[in-house]
């Protein structure tokens, strides 16, 4: 099994998009080029999504063409539809995705559908997409628990990434969005996954709110898993998660990685610089 694990940086998406103060641009810009002097291969830069839904995020095509990029780095961003995928693709974007959820009420609070009809939305936007030579992650939300139905059962996730991989996405992201897992449920969960996927398409995507994500992080390694999505600082939420933290902080599984032994590629203190420049972001 490989010893290297691909970071996935969140801060500059997932992290700031649940924050009510309006961040100006070039804030998010320099957040983004900070990141990018660390070594991270994938940084989630913005999110094409309906500024009505989500106001933090609507000035994605601006942070997209504004930041300096650096070779080897790709730049992604979320396109729930062909409206934001267009947007994406005009402001540069190296790679996309499409988010679903395993539990249907979280899917009518975030996107505004069914599962069955975010599939139909995402068949198009993962086909050109693909046409246009940008690769299409996809998320799955709600792994392990629901904030609206509770806890979700394993066999509605392996359902719902088995279909977003057979659409085209090279890889599925699975969100333990409120960050309610556990080992043993990330465990369960991951178990009814990788009996119909393999774990080189699969990412671990854990907010910390109950404080377990690196115990659900090592039970994920456990497993095979080797992509793991994280938030500089530990910032952010979901707008559409009640009570929802940020992603697992980016230096704390860092740190972790190296002390189990796997390579990242990054380094530690330019991490640690961009870490405390997206905290100062959050506290304003
Ligand atoms: P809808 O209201 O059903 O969409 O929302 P619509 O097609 O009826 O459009 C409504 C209006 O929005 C129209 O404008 C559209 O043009 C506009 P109007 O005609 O009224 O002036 N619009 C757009 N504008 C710009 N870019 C677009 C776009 N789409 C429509 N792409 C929609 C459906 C999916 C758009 C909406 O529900 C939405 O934007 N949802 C996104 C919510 C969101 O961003 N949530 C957070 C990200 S997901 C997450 O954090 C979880 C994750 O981290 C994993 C985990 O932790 O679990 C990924
Ligand atoms: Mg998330």
């Amino acid at each position: 099994m490989s010893d290297q694990v691909l970071v996935f940086e969140m801060a500059p998406r997932d992290g700031l998009q649940n924050e009510e103060r309006i961040i100006p641009t070039e804030d998010k810009i320099a957040l983004v080029d900070a990141l990018s002097r660390s070594g991270l291969g994938k940084i989630e830069t913005a999110s094409f999504v309906s500024p009505k839904w989500v106001p933090q995020m609507a000035d994605g095509a601006e942070v997209m063409t504004g930041i300096t990029r650096r070779a080897g780095v790709a730049y992604t961003a979320l396109t729930p539809n062909m409206k934001g995928l267009e947007r994406a693709l005009a402001a540069g974007a190296d790679e996309v995705a499409v988010f679903g959820a395993a539990s249907e009420t979280f899917s009518q609070r975030n996107i505004n559908c069914s599962i069955a009809e975010s599939f139909q939305r995402f068949r198009p936007v993962v086909d050109r997409a693909v046409a246009e030579g940008a690769p299409v992650r996809g998320y799955v939300s709600c792994v392990t628990d629901c904030p609206y139905e509770g806890a979700v059962v394993p066999e509605a996730v392996a359902e719902v990434a088995k279909a977003l991989l057979d659409m085209g996405c090279y890889e599925v992201s699975l969100g333990d969005t409120i960050g309610k897992g556990v080992p043993e449920t990330v465990s369960a969960m991951l178990g009814a996954v990788l009996s119909r996927v393999p774990a080189e398409q699969v990412a671990g995507h854990f907010h910390d709110t109950g404080g377990r994500a690196r115990d659900n992080i090592i039970a994920a390694l456990a497993l095979g898993i080797r992509t793991f999505d994280t938030s500089a600082g530990g910032i952010g939420g979901c707008p559409y998660a009640p009570g929802a933290q940020g992603n697992v902080a980016t230096e704390a599984v860092v740190g972790l990685l190296a002390a189990e032994g796997f390579e990242t590629g990054i380094d530690p203190d330019a991490l640690g610089e961009a870490a405390r420049f997206a905290r100062s972001l959050k506290a304003g």
